[in-house]
């Protein structure tokens, strides 16, 4: 079965949020004191989520995401992994980390039938790490990109969000990783979302940013086709290179025409885009396969053409985009 949006585009991939709680506190997703968390009740149950996994597989959904906050804060995830790895179906499942809590949890995860993990990581620097992460240890995140590589949740991506001022100044060094390590490393445009924009101003920069460092560095990017399936990066190897370097460009040159993804929050809302504020609580249909089937088309069906991420705060801008950090949304 295919599931279509209003704009007739394809949508395959559900990324489910289990918690906004996270270990750390990424100074482009939290402010300082972290958020408001929800609480224990307001979160959906496994049970729950497990409604939506497979009311959505029998759609059209074949890939699902994990993130949060960080999935492994939560208790008994390598459960709701296995229940997701059974669901019918599902052909690709995956989870974003910061990593730091893999080396506890990867053999168990890959047992219960995770694919592989996408780690976020920003800088090779550990003094830079903790000032990022506003608590974070280098040295946790390394030994997490350690076990994800020996437990095979490959093809290991990790996620390195490009702040200038703070980790411009590192952009041979992730191209030099690649070069020797079998990691996929994807840089993200800073995205102003949430209500910490003061992180944000100033600290945005291209991702042409990336392809002028490596043309200045000689080590030119080669297109190739993006390991591990479709996605908004475009991907490119160095010769000689073990790994690949992906770029994600959510602002200079974003991809919201090839969009086939939908997203059910923490506290269980469906959204269709990460950007507005429209969603639509699941909980008043759970009990019914038919009505949660008929929400999601319904949310999909209103999904906006594009998002306005480049006019955000900016003149021109027709609505405001969400309060919502990442951590709520599900990154
Ligand atoms: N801009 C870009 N990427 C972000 N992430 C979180 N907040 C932002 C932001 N404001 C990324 C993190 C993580 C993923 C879940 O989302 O780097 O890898
Ligand atoms: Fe935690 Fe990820 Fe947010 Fe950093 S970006 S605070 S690791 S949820």
């Amino acid at each position: 079965m295919t599931l279509k949006d209003g704009q007739d585009r394809k949508h395959d991939y559900l990324r489910i949020s289990v918690t906004d709680r996270c270990n750390l506190r990424c100074i482009y997703c939290m402010g300082e004191d972290g958020i408001e968390q929800s609480s224990h009740e307001t979160i959906l149950s496994y049970e729950e989520i497990m409604k939506v996994v497979s009311a959505g597989a029998e759609l059209g959904i074949s890939k699902i995401r994990i993130t949060g906050g960080e999935p492994l804060v939560r208790k008994n995830l390598v459960e709701l992994v296995r229940m997701i790895a059974q669901v019918p179906g599902i052909s690709d499942l995956a989870m974003t980390t910061n990593g730091t809590l893999l080396p506890r949890y990867a053999a168990d995860l890959k047992k219960a039938g995770l694919d592989r993990v996408n780690i976020s990581l920003d800088t090779l620097q550990a003094d830079k790490y903790r000032k990022i992460t506003r608590c974070g240890s280098l040295d946790e995140a390394m030994k997490g990109i350690e076990a994800a590589l020996e437990h095979n949740l490959e093809p290991v991506k990790l996620n390195t969000v490009l702040i200038k001022g703070i980790n411009d100044d590192e952009v041979l060094d992730f191209l030099h990783l690649a070069l020797e390590k079998p990691l996929h490393i994807r840089f993200i445009e800073y995205m102003q979302i949430g209500d910490h924009d003061r992180a944000y101003s100033g600290h945005y920069l291209p991702l042409s940013f990336i392809e002028e460092t490596a043309k200045k560095a000689d080590l030119p990017l080669t297109p190739v086709p993006l390991p591990g399936g479709a996605g908004p990066a475009e991907s490119y190897n160095i010769p000689g290179g073990r790994g690949t370097i992906g770029l994600i460009h959510p602002i200079s040159k974003h991809f919201c025409e090839s969009c086939n993804r939908l997203r059910l929050t923490a506290e269980g809302s469906l959204k269709a885009c990460l950007y507005w504020q429209d969603e639509k609580p699941v909980r008043p249909v759970l009990h019914n396969k038919e009505a949660l089937q008929n929400l999601i088309r319904e949310v999909l069906a209103g999904k906006p053409v594009e998002h306005q991420m480049a006019a955000n705060g900016k003149c021109g801008t027709v609505s405001p985009g969400t309060m919502r950090g990442m951590s709520k949304t599900g990154g």
